[in-house]
C-alpha cells in the first residue's frame, strides 16, 4: 500500500541494503540488539505463538523464532525491498505459508491486522517521527508482550544523529533518524496496560520487554 512513509523508507531501505543485510545475517547470524529481542521473547516460554513484526526488515526475528516459539507471523513493513528479501528467505526455509507479508506504514493498516501474542519493533521507532501513534497501535495488537529496541539517550549518539540528519537534509532526502524520549515511550506503554519486565543496554541500542499486566 503506497504511503508517504513507504516512499521515504523505500528509498532508504532499498534493494542494495536489503541484499547486504541478508548476506550479513546468513554469514554472522542476528545482530547483537536483535539477539536481545530473541532472548526476551524466549524468556516468556511460549509455544506456537503468533508474532507481529513491525518493520521486521529481512525477517531475522521470525526466521529465528519460527524454529521454536512462533508458528504464525505478520510482517508489516514500509520497505518493499526488505519484504521481498524476507519472503525469499522464508521460502528457502519452507515457512512462507505461515507468514503474511504486508507492505504498508503500520499506522495506516492497523485496523486490518489481527491481534497477536507478541509484537516486535527492532530499531523501528527511531525511523518514525510519531512514536506515540506507532506505539499506541502496536500495543493495541499485543495480547501478551511487546519487545522493542531503540537508541539510548546518550550524548554521543545525539551527536552522530545530528550529523546524519544534517547530511540527509543537505541531500534533500526526507528520511530522518529520531531519539525518542524513553520515559515517555514507557509512560505510554504503561497507559496501554504494559509493564517493563526486562531492559538490556548495548553501546547504542537498548532493548525493553513489556508484558501485559494481568487484569
Ligand atoms: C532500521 S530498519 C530495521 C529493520 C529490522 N527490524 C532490523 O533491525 O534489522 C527500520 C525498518 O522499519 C520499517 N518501518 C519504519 N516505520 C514503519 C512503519 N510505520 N510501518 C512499517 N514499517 C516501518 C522500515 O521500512 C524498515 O524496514
Amino acid at each position: 500500500m503506497p504511503c508517504n512513509c513507504c516512499e521515504i523508507t523505500d528509498t532508504q531501505f532499498n534493494e542494495d541494503r536489503a541484499k547486504e543485510d541478508i548476506k550479513y545475517y546468513l554469514k554472522h547470524g542476528p545482530a547483537k540488539q536483535t539477539k536481545l529481542i530473541l532472548e526476551a521473547v524466549r524468556s516468556l516460554k511460549l509455544k506456537n505463538a503468533s508474532l507481529l513484526d513491525i518493520g521486521g526488515g529481512i525477517g531475522t526475528i521470525y526466521h529465528e523464532l519460527m524454529q521454536d516459539v512462533v508458528n504464525n507471523v505478520i510482517h508489516v513493513d514500509a520497505s518493499s525491498a526488505y519484504l521481498k528479501v524476507a519472503k525469499e528467505e522464508s521460502i528457502k526455509l519452507g515457512k512462507d505459508k505461515q507468514i503474511q507479508f504486508v507492505h504498508a506504514d503500520f499506522t495506516d493498516v492497523e485496523n486490518e491486522i489481527d491481534k497477536v501474542d507478541i509484537v516486535t519493533l527492532d530499531r523501528v521507532v527511531c525511523c518514525y517521527p510519531n512514536y506515540r501513534e506507532l506505539l499506541t497501535v502496536a500495543g493495541k495488537h499485543s495480547k501478551r508482550a511487546l519487545v522493542m529496541t531503540y537508541p539510548r539517550e546518550t550524548w554521543y549518539f545525539r551527536i552522530v544523529l545530528g550529523i546524519v540528519n544534517f547530511f540527509q537534509k543537505l541531500s534533500n532526502d526526507p528520511f530522518r533518524v529520531f531519539i525518542h524520549p524513553i520515559h515517555q515511550m514507557e509512560s505510554l506503554l504503561n497507559e496501554l496496560g504494559f509493564s517493563r519486565t526486562s531492559t538490556k543496554c548495548l553501546f547504542i541500542w537498548e532493548m525493553s520487554l513489556y508484558e501485559r499486566e494481568a487484569v
